[in-house]
């Protein structure tokens, strides 16, 4: 990431280029010049995504009542290279509001999907901005006010992935090895039917279903072969904190969170993955030809109190099934020892913003707030490093979330989590928890601070912030900071 492009990120005015989009697309070779000129358009091979009524299908068949992006079930993958310039209109075919936000990108605050621009039934909406991010799995998500849970439950969220060009170089494994799996539990009733009908208990809790789907499938079983494999897990689940792990106990290795590479691979047993967080890992698989293995949620110790459920916050389940085949083409591959240079913090000081998070019946607070759409919370300055300290003060755990900028951890009251370690944009606090995370907003404009939780996001815990515009803004290189 260098100056030059985040300068021309700031001379755009988004709204006026998509009124003009020739004269957009003319302009931006010209800002990047030299050997950034080359400004790929590219969606992913998508210009369009629309969302639409239609049917899912567990593996036994299809059946009517999910929320498709594309007619798509799990939602498609959009790929991205660093510089690509992301072009795509959206079209609302649902008979409700929607909007889309790329959970993790750090586009201009208008292309970020606020829902105060989710759009009516008949609508569409133009997303254009380019790709500067770091690296890494990404996802992309509806939306609209109060209705987030509902449509992301129903299959209106899937992955988004940038990628630089250097996994190779990195010793990472051939895309034929590079697995997105979109890990996300549902309610599937006696018929083996989803279902969305939270109580009162289950927004207090957040609705935990007793079924985990893996991309959208119901036991699934995948073929891999003996070598090692780059798992990509995104847990789309609304409110259920997952513990993946193998049924072997095996090691393997965490290599990167949410927003980018840790500098080598971490190697664990588990990996406790909160709604909106994702990991990436290697998977070791030379050594089990002929073999299946269990993949799952491990217990997990995790305080979340409520009417007994089968399948309570932190319960064994099932996941899934990797099929390792005898027959391989070409080179198994190792675990590499180093691959990317991810300096510490740089930001560890800077004034403490405190947060508090309480509850009330159905009622989810932060300092003492519930949502109101139109109202500003608070304000930040652009690029003024700041560290936001998360309270968990109440009974519940919450995956805390911002939209416009990445963080990282800079500490924790209780035990640590293994993707403490990397950069983020999402992070666990359990009940009585403290944690710290240093951060910068580089955008200015409407962001949105929220528990991904998402019936505790659309019950109230959510505020609105705005990152006051400052001249001196982009004065450094986003990858040295914080
Ligand atoms: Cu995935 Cu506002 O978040
Ligand atoms: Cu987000
Ligand atoms: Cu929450």
């Amino acid at each position: 990431m260098n100056r030059r492009r985040f300068l021309s990120l700031a001379a755009l005015s988004p709204l006026a280029a998509l009124s003009n989009r020739s004269a957009f697309a003319m302009r931006l070779p010209g800002q990047h010049g030299g050997a950034n000129s080359v400004v790929r358009r590219a969606s992913g091979g998508l210009s369009s995504l629309t969302a639409a009524p239609g049917n899912y299908d567990l593996g036994d068949g299809p059946r009517p009542g999910a929320m498709l992006f594309n007619g798509s079930w799990p939602a498609p993958t959009i790929r991205l290279q660093q510089g690509d310039l992301f072009d795509l209109i959206l079209h609302n075919n649902l008979d409700e509001p929607t909007i889309v936000h790329w959970h993790g990108l750090l586009p201009p605050a208008d292309m970020d999907g606020h829902p105060i621009y989710a759009i009516g039934p008949g609508e569409s909406r133009p997303y254009l901005f380019s790709v500067h991010e770091r690296a890494s799995t990404y996802w992309y998500h509806t939306h609209p006010h109060h209705r987030t849970a509902y449509q992301a439950y129903h299959g209106l969220a899937g992955f988004l992935i940038v990628d630089d060009g250097l996994d190779e170089v990195r010793g990472l494994p051939p895309a034929s090895r590079d697995i997105p799996l979109l890990l996300a539990d549902k309610r599937l009733n006696t018929e083996g039917a989803m279902e969305y009908n939270p109580s009162m208990a289950d927004i207090m809790r957040g609705l935990l279903g007793n079924t985990v789907l893996v991309n959208g499938r119901q036991a699934l079983q995948m073929s891999v072969e003996p070598a090692v494999h780059r798992l990509r897990l995104l847990n789309g689940s609304t409110a259920r904190i997952l513990n993946p792990a193998f049924a072997d106990g095996r090691t393997f290795w965490l290599i990167g969170t949410d927003a980018g590479l840790l500098d080598a691979p971490l190697a664990v047993n588990s990996v406790l993955l909160s709604p909106g967080e994702r990991v990436e890992l290697l998977v070791d698989f030379r050594d089990d030809a002929g073999t299946t293995l269990e993949f799952l949620s491990a217990l997990a110790n995790i305080t979340s109190p409520g009417p007994p459920i089968e399948f309570p916050q932190g319960a064994e389940m099932p996941m899934m099934r990797f099929v390792v085949d005898e027959p391989l083409e070409g080179e198994s591959g190792e675990i590499p020892e180093l691959f990317d240079a991810m300096p510490p913090p740089a930001i560890t000081e800077g004034p403490v913003r405190p947060f508090v998070f309480t509850q009330n019946g159905p009622d989810h607070f932060i300092n003492g707030l519930t949502y109101e759409l139109e109202r500003i919370d608070f304000t930040v300055e652009q690029g003024e490093p700041e560290i936001w300290r998360c309270t968990n003060a109440g009974n519940q755990p919450h995956p805390m979330h911002m939209h416009g900028a990445h963080f990282r951890v800079l500490g924790r009251s209780g035990e640590p989590i293994a993707s403490d370690a990397g950069w983020k944009d999402t992070v666990l606090v359990r009940v009585g928890e403290t944690v710290d995370v240093a951060l910068r907003f580089d955008v200015p404009g409407l962001f949105l601070f929220h528990c991904h939780n998402l019936e505790h996001e659309d019950h109230g815990m959510m505020l609105n912030f705005v990152v006051n515009a400052n001249n001196a803004i982009f004065r450094d290189g986003f990858e040295s900071v914080p």
